[in-house]
């Protein structure tokens, strides 16, 4: 029993086994075996490691925006003279990374509380009063009908906000035509907290004095963080006039990706633009509820009379999004990526083992060298026979 012991012992700790190669001399099968892990190392190498960047750690960033539009309009509509600025043509005014940008309107002015008839713009037709329900209001309608038929406009008479706003027409060109130079600051600024990276997108070079000349260009100025009107318009793909006129929805992609590896003042932004939403001239025919439009009202007393300016706004309407994104190198991204490399190398010698087993003529000759047969009771195990073969010069 004590000898058992000792035995299991001295063979378990002073032995030491190792699988027994099979060196092939075969033209063929080595360069086959060689291309497939000369495959699997560059994809390694080229994809892990250098392109997918397996040795880094990967922190996606929380970011802020502040935005500020900048620029004045000057307007004469039959002899009212206006000044339009930031505190009129831009919705809402805290300077979100959601707004809008008034770029054209029709304005119903002095609209009180009474009884009209509706617009004739041929959505609301009666031809007696039998087609005006009393009380009730028509999706397409603007009050509650009174149960008259206007003769005049061939329209039910109702209670509303009236004089009705007529938006058949649409300003062309539009009200605002100064907006085009209208320019939006962008501040941004971005957090990985995993790094303790803090980034603005006033980076190195952009200071005052820049920022106080310049104007954003793809190629020319892609750091500047001012931006007009027209530029984001046609940057993301659209006429500059039919969105200003119809009114549409852009959207301004931030984009970081930070290799914190390298010194930090290579972590900067990227401005991309995209047309979410416009006025779809390209496709063939009239589309339905084109381009953008909101209302709201502005609301006076005259002579102790509520009165309200119904605003119908066309405008632009940008989205800002900030997408970050920083990576480091860290000991143990890299340990799992060389781990997971060796893993998939093996799988080039599972591939050549299937070759050269199962698939090559001389199959049989390879597996009486690779594996020893043993064969129990029938016959005592013999030594395998020592061959030797070479690869025939024809081959
Ligand atoms: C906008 O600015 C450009 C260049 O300064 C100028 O040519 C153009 O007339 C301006 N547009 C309007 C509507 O003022």
């Amino acid at each position: 029993m004590r000898n058992m012991i000792k035995h299991a012992i001295s063979d378990f700790f002073f032995e030491y086994e190792t699988p027994r190669q099979v060196l092939v001399k075969n033209r063929r099968v080595g360069i086959v075996c060689r291309i497939i892990q000369m495959g699997v190392l560059a994809y390694i190498v080229g994809w892990v490691f250098m392109y997918e960047k397996g040795y880094q750690i990967v922190d996606v960033a929380m970011g802020s925006i502040l935005t500020k539009m900048k620029g004045l309009a000057f307007t004469n509509i039959s002899g009212d003279e206006r000044i339009w600025d930031v505190a009129d043509y831009v919705f809402p005014e805290q300077g979100d990374a959601s707004f809008v940008v008034m770029t054209n309107f029709i304005d119903t002015v002095g609209q009180t509380q009474g009884k009209c008839p509706e617009v004739p713009d041929g959505k609301n037709k009666c031809n007696s009063d039998a087609d005006c329900d009393e009380g009730k209001y028509k999706r397409t309608g603007n009050g509650f009908m009174t149960g008259k038929c206007v003769n005049r406009t061939k329209t039910c008479e109702i209670y509303s906000w009236c004089p009705n706003e007529d938006d058949r027409l649409i300003p062309e060109p539009p009200v605002l035509e100064a907006a085009e130079n209208f320019t939006l600051f962008i501040k941004n600024s971005i957090t990985f907290r995993q790094f303790h990276v803090v980034r603005s997108n006033l980076v190195e070079g952009v200071d005052q004095a820049y920022i106080n000349r310049c104007q954003y260009h793809p190629t020319i100025d892609p750091l500047c963080p001012i931006f007009t009107l027209r530029d984001i318009i046609e940057l993301s793909g659209f006429n500059y006039s039919d969105i200003a006129r119809l009114g549409g929805s852009i959207g301004i992609r931030i984009e970081w990706d930070c290799n914190l590896d390298f010194n930090i003042k290579h972590c900067k932004p990227k401005y991309e633009f995209f047309g979410l939403y416009g006025t779809g001239k390209s496709d063939k025919g009239e589309k339905a509820s084109l381009g953008y439009n909101f209302r709201y009202g502005k609301h006076y007393l005259e002579n102790n009379v509520e009165k309200r300016t119904l605003m119908k706004v066309f405008g632009l309407r940008i989205n800002i999004v900030v997408h970050g994104r920083a990576g480091k190198f860290d000991i143990i991204p890299t340990l799992t990526a060389i781990g997971s490399g060796v893993g998939i190398f093996g799988v080039a010698t599972v591939v050549c083992d299937v070759l050269l087993l199962h698939l090559l003529p001389k199959r049989d000759f390879y597996k009486n060298m690779k594996y020893k047969n043993t064969k129990s009771n029938e016959e005592k195990p013999t030594l395998p026979m020592v061959q030797t073969e070479r690869e025939k010069p024809q081959e």
